[in-house]
């Protein structure tokens, strides 16, 4: 959809269909939507006071203008109780309008932008293009029959009345674009099935944003990892035939900027491994990348925006195979760290391919270290697919990523305390890669927790969140893209 942003009002601009808000039984109507009113002699005041249009949250209308405007037709959408209004409403009003929009087979839309309760024409742009986009997505790539009947918004004007507030709004629009593109590209390739989202695709992926932004890229093979120490990353790649890829992509390198590193889970597909999974829903298991996409859209929206830091970004990938060549339980492995790990379970994959991607994180010597991982199903039973637990070392941290929270990714923080570690006590090496069910999350952050030292680092598990069953206002059923919105703002609220 292409957007553009042009000085008008609402009730003079001519358009395929004119988009207005309200909220639920609004005294009087406000805004772009009362000029209108005003201009069409009180008639969408007449709908509302006849109850035809309550202006509930996400309620939509489509009614058509008759040459009473230059616009032939008027959506309007509901906004619910002003008094809870937030930016999270808001996007999710937008994007069910937009939907409302497309399948009703509209091509073009306008809105004009104005101010809207306490917020600035900057920030409802933001939100507005957020909620429109990311509710908008579809993951068709696969689907070749009805490809005709496909819809989609092909345009959208974005009004604004003054020289000033168009420049706010084209700032908004701006980055709203650049960010839910970030996030879509995410959902893309958590939606992609594994035959097709491989570790290669996965460093192809790196290359592309490298080249496009001027970034730093280095893509492993598991050989070479293999020869630098990464005895536990090279472990979970041997299984598979697919060729595992250690990658390192960076942002703003030699400038002399605050450094934070992003690890993300590249688990292409996880069977288990030896450590077998039931069949039953393994299909699931293609986004067990989902840290590694969210790391790899974060990447493109920071490079798009310009922050001013030096962003490294590690992503081990591999599958997660059984076979002649596969890692075994009771096998011990040397991580890059120099510990040794004794394996209880294949199926722990996930701490020890980012256990080697923290150890080789601290070359770099961060300010922060920041992990994104669909590290444990423990998770999901604790928190459901609303929430990302956090797990870390430093409380500023974690405020941090609640502060950041407000992009309506959840959040919630689970203790890291020193008797949890003695689950992980082996007999044969350093530890174990499995404790108990029982604190299953909080044991996968206790061992990942030994691979930092002092840095400063925060655990994101995303197992619920990443992708979920039953769709939200802006999140179509699939892959989410959790964490790329959370980490720009963590990123755009950073200071050094
Ligand atoms: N990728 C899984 C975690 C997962 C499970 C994510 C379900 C999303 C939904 C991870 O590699 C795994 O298998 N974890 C094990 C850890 C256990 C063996 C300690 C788990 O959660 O069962
Ligand atoms: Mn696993
Ligand atoms: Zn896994």
């Amino acid at each position: 959809m292409d957007i553009r942003v042009e000085k008008g009002r609402s009730e003079k601009y001519p358009s395929e269909l004119l988009l207005l808000f309200s909220f639920e039984s609004p005294e009087p109507l406000e805004g772009p939507t009362r000029s209108v009113d005003v201009e069409w002699k009180g008639f969408l005041s007449t709908i509302i006071h006849q109850g035809d249009f309550k202006g509930e949250l996400f309620q939509c209308r489509l009614i058509h203008t008759q040459g009473a405007l230059p616009a032939d037709r008027v959506a309007l959408a509901g906004l619910g109780k002003k008094a809870e209004f937030d930016l999270e409403k808001w996007r999710g009003a937008v994007s069910k309008a937009g939907q409302f929009i497309r399948d009703s087979g509209i091509k073009r839309f306008a809105f004009q932008i104005e101010r809207l309760d306490d917020f600035s024409e900057e920030e409802l742009t933001e939100a507005f293009v957020t909620g429109l986009l990311l509710g908008l997505y579809q993951f068709n790539e696969f689907k070749t029959l009805e490809r005709e009947k496909i819809k989609a918004i092909e345009e959208l004007v974005l009004l604004g009345e003054t020289d000033k507030k168009i420049q706010s709004i084209g700032e908004g629009s701006r980055k709203g674009k650049v960010i839910s593109e970030a996030v879509c590209m995410a959902r893309n390739l958590v939606n992609g099935p594994s035959n097709q989202i491989t570790p290669t695709l996965l460093a192809e992926k790196a290359r592309q944003i490298a080249r496009d932004h001027s970034m730093e890229i280095q893509a492993l093979e598991v050989s070479e990892a293999e020869a630098m120490g990464m005895g536990a990353f090279s472990a979970v790649a041997r299984g598979s035939q697919e060729p595992g890829k250690f990658i390192v992509l960076e942002y703003n390198k030699g400038k002399g900027l605050d450094t934070i590193a992003l690890v993300g889970k590249g688990i292409t597909f996880d069977s288990g491994g030896i450590s077998i999974k039931p069949s039953e829903g393994m299909e699931r298991m293609k986004d067990d990348m989902s840290g590694a996409a969210a790391v790899l859209g974060t990447m493109q929206a920071a490079a798009r925006l310009e922050l001013p830091l030096h962003l490294v970004c590690i992503i081990p990938a591999t599958e997660n195979l059984p076979s002649g060549k596969a890692y075994k339980p009771g096998d011990v492995l040397k991580t890059l760290s120099g510990q040794t790990v004794e394996v209880i379970s294949t199926d722990a994959e996930g701490r020890l391919v980012l256990c080697d991607g923290l150890t080789y994180s601290l070359r770099y010597q961060p300010k922060a270290i920041f992990d994104i991982a669909t590290l444990t199903g423990a998770c999901v039973i604790a928190l459901g697919d609303h929430v990302i637990g956090i797990m870390g070392n430093d409380d500023g941290l974690l405020k941090k990523i609640e502060e950041a929270s407000r992009t309506g990714e959840k959040v919630w923080r689970l203790p890291l305390w020193d008797e949890y570690f003695d689950y992980l006590k082996s007999d044969t090496a350093d530890f174990r890669n499995v404790g108990t069910r029982a604190a299953g999350t909080i044991i996968g952050g206790i061992f990942l927790s030994k691979f930092v030292e002092k840095t400063p680092w925060v655990h994101l598990d995303i197992a619920g969140p990443a992708s979920i069953e039953k769709e939200r206002p802006y999140i179509p059923r699939g892959g989410t893209g959790v964490g790329v919105r959370l980490m720009i703002q963590l990123l755009r609220d950073w200071k050094s």
